[in-house]
């Protein structure tokens, strides 16, 4: 197994850079553009097209190439053949729901940064050893919450959380207040109901909100 660790310089600016990390499932090409185009307007130019659909790669490319404003990543990813997919689609930041030993390899031959997931403290542990101190923690609300996260903090000082799952605009502020927590993820900022009927304004709207939110 192979590490090159993190590539921290190239993923804390984007975790650092706005408080909510918009999680999206797009169903429809079409609506990649100006998605990431009200997202961005709305203070939040970091997304992460999550690979759960048909035209996942294709969103990513087409929002890639026509906004520019937009950073664009991409989500579950689960192995090195989806990584490789994401990055040649144009994805600039990885983020995968676990963390296994094909995706440190592919991660460490590849210059595009990977936010693993790991939930338990042997797997934050294992993730540590491989060089991976940003991790993303899913499904957070299922998995013990903010209150099991808080509880991480001081043995597990020195790793840095993005929760996602189950987070929304009323509890997004219980994570965005520990100190091991950079930043959250979630889809509320662009709901389907929202998107289906291409209310750009309205989920622009939602992401200004998101990006006012104060962090530790
Ligand atoms: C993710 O992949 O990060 C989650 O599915 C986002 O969870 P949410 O839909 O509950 O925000």
């Amino acid at each position: 197994m192979r590490s090159a660790g993190q590539k921290t310089e190239q993923l804390l600016p984007v975790m650092t850079g706005q408080p909510v990390i918009p999680v999206l499932k797009i169903d429809r090409l079409e609506d990649a553009v100006p998605l990431a185009r009200a997202l961005a307007r709305g203070g939040l130019p970091a997304i992460e097209i999550t690979l759960r659909t048909p035209v996942a790669l294709d969103a990513i490319r087409a929002a890639s190439d026509a906004v520019p404003e937009a950073i664009v990543g991409a989500g579950t990813i689960l192995n090195p053949e989806q990584f490789s997919q994401a990055v040649a689609a144009g994805a600039r930041f990885i983020v995968s729901p676990g963390l296994t030993p094909a995706l440190i390899d592919a991660a460490a031959a590849s210059p595009i940064p990977l936010l693993p997931g790991a939930i338990t403290p042997g797997e934050i542990m294992a993730a540590g050893d491989a060089g991976y101190s940003l991790l993303k923690f899913f499904p957070a609300e299922q998995a013990g919450g903010a209150a099991f996260l808080k509880a991480l903090s001081s043995p597990l000082a020195g790793v840095r959380f993005c929760p996602t799952g189950g987070i929304g605009a009323k509890n997004a502020d219980d994570y965005l207040s520990l100190p091991n927590v950079i930043c959250v993820g979630g889809s509320w900022i662009a709901p389907d109901a929202l998107v289906a009927a291409g209310k750009w304004d309205e989920i622009e709207a939602l992401a200004r909100e998101a990006a006012g939110l104060t962090r530790a």
